[in-house]
């Protein structure tokens, strides 16, 4: 049992004690071993800590101050120590860590950039360049900003073509509109823009995307890239010529011809598909026209249409004064035809050989100015 009388009397000696034994750690350990035998729960002067409990108020007022002086006091003197013997340490090392300036240099482990960021920075690229800015949107969204503000109301037939995974705690408590679920397409974030910001609108977006689809050209999550202009003179012409010098500058072909089929999407009128001109000679997949000019085969790209006026309402413009186009498209499907990987499924596999094969240069990134990358 300790005597508190005494242990407090010796509050000098134990100062004096721990001081020199503080000094006397040559190395981190020692010092360490110290602080655990001062400080540290069982330490000397956490013990003598414990017997201010015992005293009266009077005396354990000054012999607390006395005690908590002393205790930052050592801590003090152990942190000038650590220091001194880290910065000893380092002379240490710096005297005997030599460094050969004459060895060749090793090759670096080199990382890769992945096909669909390299195809993403490409887009970003080629749309900049055509003055559209990048928004953002989030992958989790509402039933209402996926669907029903794109004019998919609930029970819409073409509901049926996006299937996706929805939350679960929204599945029947919630209204249609707060029903959240993977967005299972980009065209959502055009919502969230109009509503958000004053015409004219001028965005592209890029984003993983959801579908409860799995085969050699679906996976269940993959990547979208999706297009908005919205002024008050904005035209189909407009939208063609857009499209048209994006393909030629992405594909890097500058006579590639496509053509515009009509098709259906809910949030466009009218809407079209985008085809560019291929061919599949020999078995294979050329992108362009034959050499004598001639186009064999067509192939769908893209689906893009004029903004419909219940999506321009629902974002609060009025569409007799505003009108616009959009397009979209799937990234994967981009990089597959550019770069010739022909299985989706790979993308996310995560295998080194197939990222050292068709990954990209992290040094070398995609600019209009040296080319946006050759095929
Ligand atoms: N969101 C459509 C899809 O996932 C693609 C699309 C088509 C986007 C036409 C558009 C558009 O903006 O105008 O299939």
């Amino acid at each position: 049992m300790l005597n508190p009388i005494v242990m407090m009397n010796d509050i000098a000696i134990i100062k004096d004690e721990l001081s020199s034994q503080i000094k006397g750690a040559n190395d981190l350990k020692a010092l360490d071993d110290v602080r655990v035998s001062a400080l540290g729960k069982k330490g000397r002067i956490t013990a003598v800590m414990k017997t201010l409990g015992q005293m009266d108020p009077g005396e354990r007022k000054t012999k607390g101050q006395e005690l908590n002086f002393l205790k930052d006091e050592i801590a003090a003197l152990i942190k000038k120590q650590e220091i001194a013997l880290k910065k000893q340490e380092l002379n240490a090392r710096l005297i005997n860590e030599k460094m050969d300036m004459t060895l060749d240099a090793r090759p670096r482990d080199k990382g890769y950039v992945h096909p669909i960021s390299q195809t993403i920075e490409e887009l970003t690229a080629i749309f900049a360049d055509m003055g559209f800015a990048v928004a953002e949107g989030t992958d989790i969204e509402d039933d209402f900003y996926n669907f029903t503000a794109l004019n998919f109301p609930p029970g819409h037939p073409a509901r049926e073509m996006q299937d996706t995974f929805f939350l679960p705690d929204d599945l029947e408590e919630q209204g249609e509109h707060i029903k959240k679920l993977l967005r299972t397409q980009t065209s959502s974030v055009q919502i969230h823009h109009m509503q958000n910001n004053e015409p004219p609108h001028k965005i592209i977006c890029f984003g993983r995307t959801y579908r409860s689809d799995y085969d050699m050209t679906h996976t269940p999550m993959f990547h979208q890239m999706e297009g908005l202009m919205v002024d008050k003179t904005t035209h189909m012409g407009h939208l063609k010529g857009c499209l048209q010098d994006f393909v030629q500058a992405f594909f890097e072909l500058d006579d590639l011809r496509v053509q515009f089929r009509p098709s259906f999407f809910p949030f466009v009128e009218p809407g079209a598909e985008m085809d560019i001109a291929c061919s599949r000679a020999g078995g294979g997949l050329k992108i362009g026209a034959n050499k004598d000019g001639s186009v064999d085969s067509w192939m769908e790209i893209l689906g893009c249409g004029m903004v419909h006026p219940n999506v321009l309402k629902n974002c609060g413009l009025d569409p007799d004064e505003y009108q616009g186009f959009a397009f979209g498209m799937g990234i994967e499907r981009m990089a597959m035809l550019k770069y010739g990987i022909p299985d989706l499924r790979t993308f996310f596999e995560s295998d080194i050989r197939w990222l050292s094969h068709y990954g990209f240069d992290p040094l070398d990134r995609p600019n209009n100015a040296t080319g946006v990358k050759r095929v």
